[in-house]
């Protein structure tokens, strides 16, 4: 009775199992053991993004500051476990903020380089398909599209992103900014573009010169990685 028993639970929750791994993760992926955060790895050679995105660049934005925000984020969550074991909140204002700081940097820079690609070699060029037609439906045309989201990323105040959301409860798309990894978020729609516009993701090329790494950014898009995005949440 109990190898039936185990069976029949096991056939229950399979069904839970397939559909949560089967969509693919847009942003970080799950943890091998659900105990800590990894740094994934790049899906190119560091060099595979020029002229528009330089080795350099590549190297240390992930080596160094994507697995910074993973690191900060493990501790965050560490020190959040400890604090309901000890009962002492006395650092929750500080433990928080560090959550959603490194959390917001994982998970973006996971979806940063998966949503870029080789100019000429899935990066670049129109959108087709699905996408295009969610871009057009959302904000009229596609050039209209890259004008606002150009406009929004040269514009962040400081260091942040500019992202493109898919909104589930119309099915529309928006653009946001986020300053920093976080703040001015919404909620209720999941970023399934964005650019890094910290000085850290085009200082080397560009320097000063933001909107030239934004125009030359177009050239690296994985319009196809964007679109599985947009169908993972049923877009
Ligand atoms: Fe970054």
């Amino acid at each position: 009775m109990s190898t039936r028993r185990s069976f029949l639970a096991a056939a229950a929750a399979a069904p839970a199992v397939l559909s949560m791994h089967a969509l693919p993760a847009i942003g970080a992926e799950p943890t091998p053991d659900g105990t800590a955060h990894v740094l994934p790895a790049l899906p190119y050679a560091a060099d595979a993004l020029e002229p528009h995105i330089d080795a350099k660049t590549m190297t240390i934005h992930h080596s160094k500051h994507h697995a910074a925000y993973v690191a900060g984020l493990n501790k965050a969550e560490e020190e959040l476990a400890k604090a309901r074991i000890s009962g002492d909140y006395a650092l929750i204002q500080h433990w928080s903020k560090q959550a959603a700081f490194h959390g917001g940097g994982h998970w973006l820079h996971s979806m940063f380089w998966k949503v870029m690609a080789p100019p000429g070699r899935g990066g670049g060029g129109k959108p087709t398909g699905k996408i295009m037609a969610a871009i057009v439906a959302s904000f009229g045309s596609y050039d209209a599209f890259t004008a606002q989201f150009s406009a929004a990323a040269n514009a962040v105040e400081g260091s942040g992103w500019a992202l493109l959301h898919y909104r589930q409860s119309d099915g529309k798309l928006l653009i946001l900014q986020a300053e920093n990894q976080h703040k001015l978020s919404s909620w209720g729609s999941t970023p399934i573009l964005g650019i890094d516009v910290w000085e850290h993701a085009y200082y080397l090329t560009y320097q000063n010169r933001r909107a030239d790494y934004v125009k030359a950014w177009w050239n690296v898009v994985n319009w196809a990685q964007v679109e599985q995005n947009l169908v993972s949440l049923g877009g």
